[in-house]
């Protein structure tokens, strides 16, 4: 395993604008970093430059002591996982787990114990002599993860690994995913535009945008103290609310040019003739009412544009509530951030 160290890497395709300006980000050794950011930001090309398949037009890419900028793929000695699973079809699971040992000239003996051990790790012990037709999606993404650790990387690259596989087996790799890179204990960056998967996997989540960073921190600190406009709307469910307006923020009153944003399991709901509490306060007329799993979206319009209160689906606020009810938002200035607009 090794630090991650990328400096003003910057990429552009022929005349269009940078794929990735100037980006700098650091994954300590041992570190689960999480590059997350909307389609087209410049996540794969990131990746790729980093795993050596495309040139960096500028900057740099060390890992541990070593400038790696300029080195040939194979020498990296990073692992790579892929949306598309990319196994040599007429090869069975061992063979495509240890193809890259034999590349690298690795004695048969030390082939088949790292082949094995690669199984074991990812729980695919008894379906080594299948061929990937032969596996179900999951199990093909398995082989594939096995075969990047089975080379003992100093750095594991993951990109958008587990977009294929549905919604429950995806929960469940994250978690294997996790405790894998934890027993290898390999530095590892995991690309992904789901904001959940990114937040519930990794130790630091680095956001980006337009090919930078614009903010890198704990899954905690991204979500409650977001740094700039676009990564509080990014990440999780924003009421923005257009300034001026008598609306107060952590930072004071919110004037011309500003935008202030409350989550809306911050604000309180209450029910017609309910004396509100917390500094902001605004009344309005019941627009949508929203299942989302255990919890309940009202979405309201009121004076300051449309806002959304969040309860618990259990919670009786929300019960016997209709389209066009009058209701009271209200919600405290310390949860209010506040950006230019
Ligand atoms: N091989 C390529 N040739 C030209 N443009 C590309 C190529 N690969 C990616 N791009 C462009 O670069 C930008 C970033 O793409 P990409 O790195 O794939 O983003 P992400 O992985 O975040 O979705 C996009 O605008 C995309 O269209
Ligand atoms: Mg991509």
């Amino acid at each position: 395993m090794a630090r991650l160290a990328l400096e003003g890497l910057t990429k552009a395709y022929g005349t269009a604008p940078p794929a990735v300006d100037g980006l700098t980000l650091e994954a300590e050794e041992g570190e689960f970093l999480a590059l997350l950011g909307p389609s087209g930001c410049g996540k794969t090309t990131t990746l790729r430059m980093v795993a050596g398949l495309v040139p960096a037009d500028r900057g740099r890419i060390r890992l541990g002591e070593e400038d790696i900028t300029a080195a040939p793929v194979h020498t990296r000695g990073i692992g790579l996982v892929f949306q598309s699973y990319a196994l040599f079809p007429h090869m069975d699971a061992v063979g495509n787990i240890g193809f890259g040992l034999e590349m690298q000239g690795v004695p048969k003996a030390e082939r088949q114990a790292r082949v094995a051990e690669a199984l074991r790790l990812t729980r695919l012990e008894g379906l080594g002599h299948r061929r990937p037709r032969e596996l179900s999606g999951g199990q093909q993404q398995r082989v594939a993860l096995a075969r990047a650790i089975a080379i003992r990387p100093r750095l594991l690259l993951l990109d958008e690994c587990l977009s294929n596989l549905d919604a429950k087996l995806r929960e469940e790799m994250r978690g294997e995913i996790r405790d894998i890179q934890r027993a290898s204990a390999t530095t590892a960056l995991f690309v992904t535009h789901d904001q959940t998967e990114a937040l519930s996997i990794c130790d630091t989540v680095a956001v980006m945008h337009r090919g930078r960073i614009e903010q890198r921190g704990t899954p905690e600190e991204i979500y409650e103290r977001p740094a700039t406009r676009f990564v509080a709307s990014f990440i999780g469910r924003m009421n923005a609310i257009d300034g001026p307006a008598p609306v107060m923020t952590r930072e004071g009153p919110l004037g011309a040019g500003e935008t202030a944003m409350v989550r809306p399991h911050r604000v309180r709901l209450l029910r017609e003739g309910a004396a509100a509490e917390g500094d902001n306060a605004a009344s309005g007329t019941v627009r949508r009412i929203t299942y989302i799993g255990d919890i309940v979206q009202v979405q309201a319009a009121t004076p300051l544009g449309p806002l959304a209160a969040e309860v618990s689906g259990a919670s009786p606020l929300w019960r016997g509530l209709d389209v066009g009810a009058p209701v009271g938002l209200a919600w405290s200035s310390s949860d209010t951030l506040r950006f230019p607009a």
